[in-house]
């Protein structure tokens, strides 16, 4: 028995969502560690759906603890209208089956408002990153400039007005210089308190709380929130959000120790998608980028956005298996390329003639490379709702077998519809 780090390993929206929750089912301890409400997916329970974007999966089912770790960016308004709209379909959050780190950064409409200036100032400019508007790069710029106001800091009037007045002095500096009105402290103080006696019943000390837990042999399941390839080191920067959502964030965004995390499952589309700007080098804009798009729903969960689409990039998530340490994929939503005649897979790229087998960290060099494929047959047959191997066309197999060879890495589970019990298990990744 092990415990489970979930990541994406593409650009985000890999169909997580379904594989947390049947991971979240066996699991004890369900953690957020990187992130924030960012994030977006339903579950589908019973027949009910359960729409989250900050709590972390195991809270819609009863008996688990929900943790959201130190490594997480949280807007208290969020959390709580989450909590809410949780109650209203029965399931109760208390301090039993939640739990926040203390030392949680906090997300506030400064940190929103600056987010939409931003990305606003520079859709003039054309170098807008599209992001989320929801202040998650400003929460964590402050986090790192040391001048973030934290979960605790709700318990200390002592010492919050002076935190106030420290990251006021940087937010009314940059909003002067951006033409907008300035912020004033008791309006900031306001919004916390208003808050505060709501979030702080379900403040922990997390890492000792993982610490007890793992010594008593509790199953932990690290649940990962965007993908690889939006990592703030090893994405596509700038076109990236601003955490580190490799595995290792796990460990430095809950305070559990690296040597307990366990198996790496990184959740893999069968072809690709992004959303927002950025490099994309398999992006398809023809009819077969249309036909994944329709067939696929690709539609932001979080923003409702177009999701762009592509072959699948076996390069790219080669690059993923080796920065998170992945030990297995789950590969989701191979019923999307059913009826296609052919398949391309990216094996590597050319850049200004000459061939290379990773795309480069260089902003331009991205744009500038060139996908090479290798093309393989498709099938005609349908897979979805495929429950073993033999269910599945023998060409659809060839096109999982490529795509394990071409990663370095095996399939722990194929899902093939959304349906919990569409899934064809290889390892159960907790008894790995
Ligand atoms: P931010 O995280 O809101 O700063 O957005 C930065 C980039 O990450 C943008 O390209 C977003 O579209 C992308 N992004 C953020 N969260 C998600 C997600 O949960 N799925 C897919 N893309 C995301």
């Amino acid at each position: 028995m092990t415990n489970v780090v979930v990541v994406g390993s593409q650009w985000g929206d890999e169909g997580k969502g379904k594989i947390v929750d049947w991971l979240s089912e066996r699991a004890d301890i369900v953690v957020r560690f990187q992130g924030g409400h960012n994030a977006g997916h339903t579950l589908v329970i019973d027949g009910i759906s359960y729409k989250l974007s900050l709590l972390p999966s195991g809270i819609v089912r009863p008996g688990k603890i929900a943790v959201i770790g130190n490594g997480v960016v949280l807007d208290p308004h969020a959390l709580l209208a989450e909590i809410e709209k949780l109650g209203a379909q029965g399931v109760k959050v208390t301090p039993e089956n939640l739990r926040v780190a203390d030392n949680a950064t906090l997300i506030l409409s400064l940190h929103r408002e600056l987010d939409g200036m931003r990305e606003d100032a520079a859709s003039n400019s054309g170098t807008k990153i599209g992001t989320t508007r929801r202040g998650i790069g400003p929460a964590y710029e402050d986090k790192v400039g040391r001048r973030a106001i934290r979960v605790m800091d709700l318990a200390d009037m002592e010492t919050l007005p002076g935190k106030v007045d420290r990251i006021l002095t940087h937010h009314n500096a940059l909003r002067r210089g951006l033409g907008e009105k300035e912020v004033s402290h008791e309006a900031i103080m306001q919004e916390l308190t208003s808050v505060a006696d709501r979030v702080l019943p379900f403040r922990e000390t997390v890492w000792e709380l993982l610490d007890k837990q793992r010594r008593k042999g509790a199953r932990i399941l690290f649940e990962g929130a965007q993908g690889s390839l939006l990592d703030i080191d090893h994405g596509t920067y700038p076109f990236v959000t601003s955490s580190n959502t490799v595995a290792g964030q796990a460990s430095a965004g809950s305070g559990m120790g690296p040597g307990a995390l366990g198996y790496i499952l990184g959740i893999t589309k069968a072809y690709t998608t992004r959303v927002g700007e950025g490099p994309f080098p398999t992006e398809l804009k023809d009819e077969i980028g249309q036909f994944l798009g329709e067939k696929g729903h690709e539609f932001g969960t979080v923003t409702g956005r177009k999701r762009r689409c592509g072959w699948f990039d076996a390069a790219l998530v080669r690059q993923s298996v080796a920065t998170n340490g992945i030990t297995g994929i789950a590969l989701t939503k191979l019923d999307v390329l059913d009826g296609l005649d052919e398949l391309k897979i990216c094996v590597g790229y050319m850049l200004d003639g000459e061939q290379i087998d990773h795309l480069p960290a260089s902003q331009g060099a991205q744009a500038r490379a060139e996908p090479i494929y290798v093309t393989l047959e498709g099938w005609k047959e349908s897979t979805v709702g495929a429950r073993s191997w033999a269910d599945l066309p023998a060409q659809a197999i060839k096109y999982v077998r490529q795509v394990e060879e071409l990663i370095g890495a095996p399939v722990a589970l194929l899902s093939t519809s959304p349906e919990r019990d569409d899934t064809i298990l290889v390892t159960d990744p907790f008894e790995d």
